[in-house]
């Protein structure tokens, strides 16, 4: 088969790594990739929102499967671009990605669903989002309805934050027309979880569970990135907590986008709170997590392109998901000033330590080939994972690693998976 990837992330990476290791791979694309991506793939410059170029790529090399990684293009429809062209694409049409698109979408469907999640109201003018707030609860969560890059969320400890965060989203537009309308919603307490699940429209399979470190600083603190490390599984996602799950979530959501008529197909991507009263969605994403499918995918024993063709096909419920009876930790290395002022363009060394080692890998995000080698290209530059036992030792193992590379303004979070002392 040949295959083509559209996105040049570290779950991009993560996704081609998978790829390269099914049997059913003959030739891998990506679209548009990135240096570590290009060991296994061939790298075309399309972007991944220019759905006519992709389509006319995807027909001129006669690919099979096209893979779509992030949310932008999924939101915008390119899915949708690809089956009307008659080609098979792994990823939610527009209607059914809505429920990452629209912050007030997800949180109606709950609503209409009895799916767990925090209280909420959902306002397009400033005005009625002010009065509500002089008589709401403190702290509580302000939301940007559409995209805003993971970072259109604030949490606000008295009602001057909560005002601010108001004139922020609706009136400064800080992310554009993302913050037309916000969703305020209860605030709630407890560990966090992340659980990717497979979809075919009618069947959901959830996968390992897996957590994320969204600030930037050690211990929480800092601004929100788009994600600093991981680490998989949650010891804190127990057997209990997955069957409740199941029962009254995953299958609940599927079951909800069928009957509005949005079959779900892809990966939904289940963000949970795990609360005194029992978990709840903080947040659906129609897609793998960012750095989540670098922890997740590393420890999955399927064929990838098996998985995700059954999902195409509504055969889920053939597959038999199974996972590693291990654990991994990634720790993203960024470059220091992320996520606001930083430079780049910095030599990248020791990227070939990893080639001969077995459970260790070195995913790509932020990077660039050029005369001078690979060099540094973004906030997140790169992420660095490693398999181990158990908790203990994969985190050990991934720190280690994290030696094995430099540039100039190397940054990294000293604490990832820190929560596994507290279990
Ligand atoms: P989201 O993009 O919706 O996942 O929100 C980003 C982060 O904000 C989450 O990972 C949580 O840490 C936090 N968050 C979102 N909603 C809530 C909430 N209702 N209560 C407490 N924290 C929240
Ligand atoms: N790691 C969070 C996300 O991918 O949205």
């Amino acid at each position: 088969m040949k295959v083509l990837i559209v996105g040049g992330g570290g779950r991009e990476h993560a996704i081609a790594v998978k790829c390269s290791e099914s049997k059913l791979v003959d030739k891998l694309y990506a679209a548009p990739g990135n240096a570590g991506i290009a060991k296994l793939a061939e790298c075309v410059d399309i972007s991944v929102m220019d759905a006519d170029k992709l389509v006319a790529f995807a027909k001129e090399k006669d690919i099979d499967l096209t893979i779509i990684g992030p949310d932008d293009p999924l939101v915008a429809g390119v899915a949708d671009a690809f089956t009307a062209a008659g080609l098979r694409v792994f990823g939610p049409a527009k209607n059914a990605a809505i429920i990452e698109g629209s912050k007030a979408f997800s949180k109606d469907l709950m609503k209409k669903y009895n799916i767990p999640s925090a209280a909420y109201e959902v306002f397009d003018n400033a005005d009625d989002a002010l009065s509500y707030l002089e008589t709401a609860k403190m702290p509580i969560v302000l939301k940007a309805d559409g995209l805003a890059l993971g970072k259109g969320v604030l949490i606000c400890n008295n009602l001057e934050e909560a005002k601010a965060g108001v004139k922020t989203l609706m009136l400064d537009k800080q992310f554009g027309a993302a913050g037309d309308k916000i969703v305020i919603e209860e605030f709630m307490t407890g560990r966090e979880v992340s659980v990717l699940c497979f979809c075919d429209g009618t069947h959901i399979k959830p996968m390992t569970s897996a957590q994320d470190h969204k600030r930037a600083k050690d211990g929480d603190k800092g601004l929100n990135t788009g994600g600093m490390g991981t680490f998989s599984p949650s010891p804190f996602y127990t057997e209990d907590i997955d069957k409740f799950c199941k029962e009254k979530i995953y299958q609940p959501t599927m079951d909800a986008m069928k009957a509005e008529g949005r079959d779900f197909t892809g990966i939904l991507f289940c963000g949970l709170m795990l609360t005194e009263d029992g978990p709840k969605v903080l947040e659906y994403n129609a897609r793998f997590g960012d750095p989540e499918a670098q922890v997740v995918l590393p420890r999955m024993k399927n064929d990838i392109i098996e998985v995700m063709e059954a999902c195409i096909d509504g055969k889920l419920d053939e597959i038999d998901l199974q996972f590693e009876d291990n654990a991994a930790v990634c720790v993203i290395l960024a470059s220091d000033g992320y996520p606001e002022h930083y430079d780049k363009g910095f030599v990248i060394s020791g990227l070939d330590t990893f080639d001969d080692k077995d459970g260790y890998y070195v995913f790509h995000a932020g990077t660039k080939l050029t005369d001078k080698g690979i060099v540094t290209n973004g906030g997140r530059v790169l992420g660095v994972t490693a398999k181990g036992e158990d908790l203990f030792k994969a985190r050990a193992n991934a720190y280690e690693a994290t030696k094995w590379i430099d540039f100039e303004n190397k940054y990294m979070r000293n604490d990832i998976g820190k929560a596994i002392d507290e279990q």
